[in-house]
């Protein structure tokens, strides 16, 4: 096991970190307070490769391997997880599944756009009435008499970049009757007659990525715009999960970093009973807990991609693993590090309580905690029995 990066992979994280201290981190707290989309930071993301970065070359992309998608991640996040959502939904929920999925007419029309950074692209999922189950979703696509679009109506709701993409991925039932086996995945156009971008949702963190619902009423989505086959599209929507559950692992390790090297470096500056904080053993034990756990996070995470990597394994239950550790590790040292701050940390003066507000969608999207959970035991369960 040889736990050292290549060269390429040094180099897309050096140029993500240089790009992150320069372009992103000095103004992340000023997008979060206006909840302002970091438009600039975007288009640059593009124009570095970081929109498509294991989209082959050819596509659009940058052509290199989850592993780096992951590095880089970890480094935009580390100075703004909003621009990191943006980067993962655009990386993991959009580009993946065209790229897997998606005709060559298909990605020549969507795929090369997105990962070049000239178009950005969402993922509409869950509903109002359905996040975790998400078989049991309400939109329909009933197919046209003459065969050529699907009429499509419903609901989809907490779609990051919803305001700001310019395509979604969908997912419908042709035959609700047939359960998860009737959803199909359809790619929509932003803006297309029939479909409403609703109001910016409010939210706790992350407050640069819009996040908005979708709804669709008598949308026409002609039939060329399906990915993937006739009951195809809820092991196009899992299967997608999969690699996206890496990325935010990814994005969860950078919230835990930052708020860890802020409270590490808050340490050695503060004085309490005539020394640095950082000499008191109560805060040292704090910063060796943090430090072992992102450790094991990264860890976790770095597995998940190199599985992934390899492109003909199952990598379901390792990608669960790292978002469901990493998430709970981000979530777990954005409050020690809130904690280590003490009363300063409460203020929005310090980046701490953005890290701890941040950190929390991470243990909520791409499936909660307890849907990991759900997913590790299941397939921990199937290997039990052989
Ligand atoms: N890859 C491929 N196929 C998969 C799969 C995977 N990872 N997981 C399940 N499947 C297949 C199964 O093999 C099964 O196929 P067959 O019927 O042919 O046997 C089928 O899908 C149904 O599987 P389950 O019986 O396990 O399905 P379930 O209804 O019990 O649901 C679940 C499983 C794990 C709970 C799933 O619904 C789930 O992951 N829920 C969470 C949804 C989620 O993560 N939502 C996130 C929204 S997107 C988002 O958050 C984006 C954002 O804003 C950033």
């Amino acid at each position: 096991m040889d736990f050292k990066l290549t060269e390429e992979q040094q180099m897309i994280r050096d140029m993500a970190r240089s790009f992150a201290e320069k372009d992103v981190a000095p103004y992340a707290a000023e997008w979060d307070e206006k909840a302002e989309f970091p438009t600039a930071a975007v288009k640059k993301m593009g124009e570095l490769g970081l929109m498509g970065v294991a989209v082959p070359e050819a596509w659009g992309g940058s052509g290199m391997d989850q592993i780096s998608y992951v590095i880089a991640m970890e480094e935009i996040s580390a100075a703004c997880a909003s621009t990191g959502v943006i980067m993962s939904v655009n990386n993991s929920l959009a580009c993946d599944p065209l790229l897997r999925f998606g005709t060559d007419a298909q990605k020549a029309r969507w795929l090369k756009p997105m990962a070049s950074g000239k178009i950005l692209g969402s993922f509409a999922l869950s509903e109002p009435a359905s996040g975790s189950d998400a078989g049991a979703a309400e939109m329909t696509a009933q197919l046209s008499e003459d065969g050529r679009y699907y009429l499509v109506n419903g609901t989809k709701n907490f779609i990051t970049n919803g305001p700001s993409a310019d395509m979604t991925i969908i997912f419908a039932h042709t035959d609700r009757a047939k359960g998860h086996k009737s959803l199909i995945a359809l790619i929509a156009d932003i803006p297309t007659p029939g479909l409403t971008v609703g109001p910016k949702e409010n939210k706790m963190g992350i407050k640069a990525a819009w996040c908005s619902q979708l709804i669709f009423e008598d949308c026409k989505i002609p039939v060329e715009n399906q990915l993937g086959g006739m009951g195809e599209g809820f092991k196009v929507a899992m299967s997608t999960l999969d690699g996206g559950r890496i990325g935010i692992a990814a994005q969860a390790l950078g919230i835990a970093r930052a708020a860890f090297e802020a409270a590490g470096r808050y340490s050695l500056e503060r004085q309490a009973f005539g020394k640095p904080i950082a000499h008191l053993q109560a805060i040292q034990f704090k910063l060796a807990d943090m430090a072992t756990r992102i450790d094991a996070a990264r860890l976790l995470t770095l597995r998940a991609a190199s599985l992934k990597d390899k492109g003909n394994v199952r990598y379901t239950k390792a990608a669960a693993m790292a978002k469901l550790y990493a998430s709970e590790t981000a979530m777990w040292v954005a409050t020690q590090a809130v904690q280590v701050f003490g009363g300063y940390g409460y203020l929005h003066d310090y980046p701490v309580q953005r890290h701890f507000r941040d950190a929390k969608i991470t243990e909520i999207y791409e499936g909660t905690s307890e849907i990991q959970r759900l997913v590790i035991a299941a397939a921990t369960l199937k290997e039990l029995a052989g």
